[in-house]
């Protein structure tokens, strides 16, 4: 069966990487929203014959971003699937890097949903053949998939990266207890035996503001404050600036989904951050690793 990528709007680098990575024929998409706000998406061919009866790899994060919101981003992912599926895709697979509205896993406060269930519900019924995303924030919302469901860890090559720049004596911190089993599978990435340990975070669940508390024994060591996203910089600021004031050296605020939304950066680089490392799973200044060869290693 011959593949074919389809490189969503949100993911044009990535996309194209793992096309040729994979040494396949890729296309693109055309997408507009509609003057009464609805969103239009077809994919970018002439000829229909060049989706029947392949495997069709759709590559989409659902990020925000300025050119779009997430939502914006899980219509023309649904689009997208839709519009292969009509033209006979013999196989539908679905890449989506960082999947939006994966923090709504739990009811935190009464009357709310677990719209993180719904969504992947959703996508799994739509046609998919296969789902692989990225360090989603809970697995667990994947288990209950028809589809072979994939969640690729980006820990290593994120790990190979802060390497590279000559980090020693690391420690790895989790911004929260929530964070240390993660966080301990990261470490094992920088040796054996690299210390874990975490601060106290609290966040309030009507205003979202969090405090976090906590000395470590940091001196002269190099930090690595990892955490699955940045989205406000909060936690991470937060985590920082204790790092710092429990005598780090160097610290790397990293995210494998390094949203960086409103002043998320400035909070960031302020509370004392050396580097802010993400994926391109966000298409950013911060993307300094590719998923590309991670995602296309799994598809192969
Ligand atoms: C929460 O459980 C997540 O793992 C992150 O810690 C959180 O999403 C970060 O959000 P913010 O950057 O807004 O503090």
């Amino acid at each position: 069966m011959g593949k074919i990528l389809v490189v969503g709007p949100a993911s044009q680098m990535l996309g194209v990487k793992i096309a040729k990575e994979l040494s396949i024929d890729y296309v693109n998409t055309e997408s507009k929203t509609f003057p009464d706000g609805e969103n239009y998406l077809r994919i970018n061919i002439e000829d229909e014959g060049v989706i029947e009866g392949k495997e069709v790899i759709i590559v989409q994060t659902t990020g925000p971003s300025s050119s779009a919101n997430q939502n914006t981003r899980l219509f023309e992912l649904f689009m997208m699937i839709d519009s292969v599926k009509r033209m006979h895709a013999k196989k539908i697979v679905c890449v989506i890097p960082y999947l939006a509205y994966a923090r709504q896993d739990k009811i935190f406060r009464p009357g709310e949903c677990e719209f993180a269930n719904l969504l992947v519900g959703m996508i799994n019924s739509s046609g998919i053949d296969e789902l692989y995303v990225v360090d989603i924030h809970a697995p667990k919302v994947l288990e209950k998939t028809s589809s072979k469901t994939i969640n690729i860890d980006s820990m290593e090559i994120l790990a190979d990266y802060i390497k590279s720049l000559g980090a020693k004596d690391i420690v790895v911190v989790a911004p929260d207890k929530g964070a240390v089993e993660r966080s301990k599978a990261f470490a094992k990435h920088f040796g054996e035996n690299v210390p874990v340990d975490y601060f106290k975070k609290t966040r309030d669940v009507n205003t979202g503001e969090i405090s976090m508390t906590g000395k470590l024994s940091l001196e002269n060591k190099d930090v690595v404050v990892s955490d699955d996203i940045i989205a406000t910089g909060g936690t991470m600021a937060n985590a920082i600036k204790l790092s710092k004031e429990s005598g780090a050296n160097k610290v790397y605020a990293v995210a494998t989904h390094a949203l960086l939304l409103q002043n998320a950066r400035y909070r960031i680089l302020k509370a004392g951050a050396d580097e802010i490392i993400g994926t391109d799973s966000i298409d950013n200044n911060a993307s300094k690793v590719s998923l590309a060869k991670a995602i296309a290693d799994y598809l192969r």
